[in-house]
């Protein structure tokens, strides 16, 4: 069985003083009732996670930085490292999200490339993959699922992927209010899963977390995590808001 993930994306949001706010209450939440079926992951921005992960010792939130650089370090200024990310106390990293590959152009070879430092240094992977709507309306969904990530994860063997879980994040459901029907997020996990077999093997496959991001709340969080290939989310605005989130780490209690 895959591990089930309520991943929160913080993106370009929260100072620190905000961040220590939102994260205090959504430890003592979950501290009153605590998720069984789920793990949950806070992504803050960078100059919050040290504070963050510190807050959130001797719970059972783990967090994450939402980007790190290709190189272990270097001349590169501006850019942060997958030792530095761990320094922080942090133990994920999203990787490919549809924000990265629009604003920074971030393509495929890149994309890969964070992926094996990252896998290297011990951190684990949250890979995002999905479609624009003009790629979908031209019908090219499966096409480009399939491409970025066979692109993605390639050279690596079975035993890496046990450390990486994959998003399933429709461009045009980010941030938009539009999410995809439980049953079109369903159609694209499962041919995730598919591929996932000739790529690497049946068992790395079954036991593929694959999460949907893409305007989740919590009024369709469970519709969405009823279906059979989706083992949690990855949330962006709703996630913002200590309630909100909680209630869709909630929704994966009821549905999981
Ligand atoms: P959203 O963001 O929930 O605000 O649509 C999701 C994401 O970008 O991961």
């Amino acid at each position: 069985m895959p591990k089930k993930i309520i991943a929160g994306n913080w993106k370009m949001f929260k100072t620190n003083p905000e961040a220590v706010r939102l994260v205090k209450q959504l430890n003592q939440k979950l501290k009153r009732s605590p998720a069984k079926k789920s793990s949950v992951v806070i992504f803050p921005p960078f100059t919050a996670l040290s504070k963050v992960s510190d807050e959130l010792k001797g719970s059972k939130i783990e967090t994450g930085a939402q980007n790190l650089f290709w190189e272990e370090e270097g001349a590169y200024t501006g850019e942060v490292s997958a030792k530095m990310i761990k320094s922080t106390g942090a133990k994920w990293v999203i990787i490919g999200h549809s924000e990265r590959r629009q604003y920074f152009k971030e393509e495929e070879k890149i994309i890969n490339r964070k992926i094996k430092i990252a896998l290297l240094n011990k951190l684990k992977v949250i890979f995002c993959v999905g479609e624009t709507l003009e790629m979908r309306e031209q019908n090219l969904t499966k096409d480009i699922v399939i491409n970025q990530v066979e692109w993605g994860l390639k050279g690596l063997l079975p035993e890496h992927l046990k450390n990486l879980v994959i998003a399933y994040e429709p461009v045009w459901a980010i941030g938009t209010g539009k999410t995809a029907t439980p049953k079109q997020a369903q159609e694209i996990h499962a041919l995730i899963r598919d591929i996932l077999v000739p790529l690497f093997n049946e068992k790395t496959s079954r036991n593929m977390t694959i999460l949907y991001g893409g305007s989740v709340k919590p009024n369709n969080a469970a519709g969405l995590f009823a279906q059979k290939d989706i083992d949690g989310a990855l949330v962006g605005g709703a996630c913002l808001k200590a309630d909100s989130f909680y209630r869709i780490i909630k929704a994966g209690e009821k549905s999981f």
